[in-house]
């Protein structure tokens, strides 16, 4: 498994195998924030074919609730689920981690809803600890393009990242 930014040309292959009618949150908004600096979107490859994605926003969480400062793993996802519990989503986030420790950033932060009990178990494991509490306010578009809102109660992990030497890994 090797874990990239995402390119250009790999917008389609991502909506081939892992379409998202998120508003905020689709292959094409996330690399665009990509392009302009906000984020790394990250996708991990397994035999030639994307089985998942996580966005590392550098401008924090976008909830106003959540104070400012502290860039946030957004959109972890492992899919098909048949390829869960191998370990991806934690690759996922420690390479998050390297890249934000090689921009010199020693915190890391990420939300997790309150019905996702599994996932905040493995945010626990990982090491992040629960902050405030806000709401994810987010949209998609359904087959025939109508608009449906979510407003997902949520909490704020934070984690403090170790220091020590970094690997040599290139970004
Ligand atoms: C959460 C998620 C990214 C974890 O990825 P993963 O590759 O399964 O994670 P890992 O193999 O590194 O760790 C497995 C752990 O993830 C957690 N987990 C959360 N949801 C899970 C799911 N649906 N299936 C398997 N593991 C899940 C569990 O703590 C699990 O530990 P366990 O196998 O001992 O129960 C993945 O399960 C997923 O895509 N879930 C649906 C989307 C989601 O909930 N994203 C998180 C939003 S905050």
């Amino acid at each position: 498994m090797e874990i990239a930014a995402c390119r250009a040309e790999d917008i389609v292959v991502l909506d081939r195998f892992m379409p998202s009618y998120s508003i905020d949150g689709n292959h094409r908004a996330r690399f665009a924030r990509q392009e302009a600096g906000e984020s790394t979107y990250l996708i991990p490859w397994l035999d030639g074919r994307p089985v998942g994605h996580a966005e590392v926003r550098w401008t924090g969480c976008a909830a106003p609730e959540v104070p400012a400062g502290c860039p946030e793993i957004n959109g972890l996802f492992v899919w098909p689920e048949s390829l869960r519990s191998r370990g991806i989503g934690a690759a996922l986030v420690r390479e998050a981690e390297r890249l934000a420790r090689r921009r010199g950033i020693d915190v890391m932060g990420l939300g997790v809803g309150d019905g996702n009990p599994r996932a905040a178990a493995l945010y626990a494991r990982l090491g992040y600890r629960p902050t405030v509490t806000y709401v994810d306010r987010h949209a998609h578009l359904d087959a025939e393009g109508v608009r449906h809102e979510h407003a997902d109660p949520c909490v704020f992990l934070v984690k403090e990242l170790p220091s020590g030497p970094l690997d040599v890994k290139q970004p």
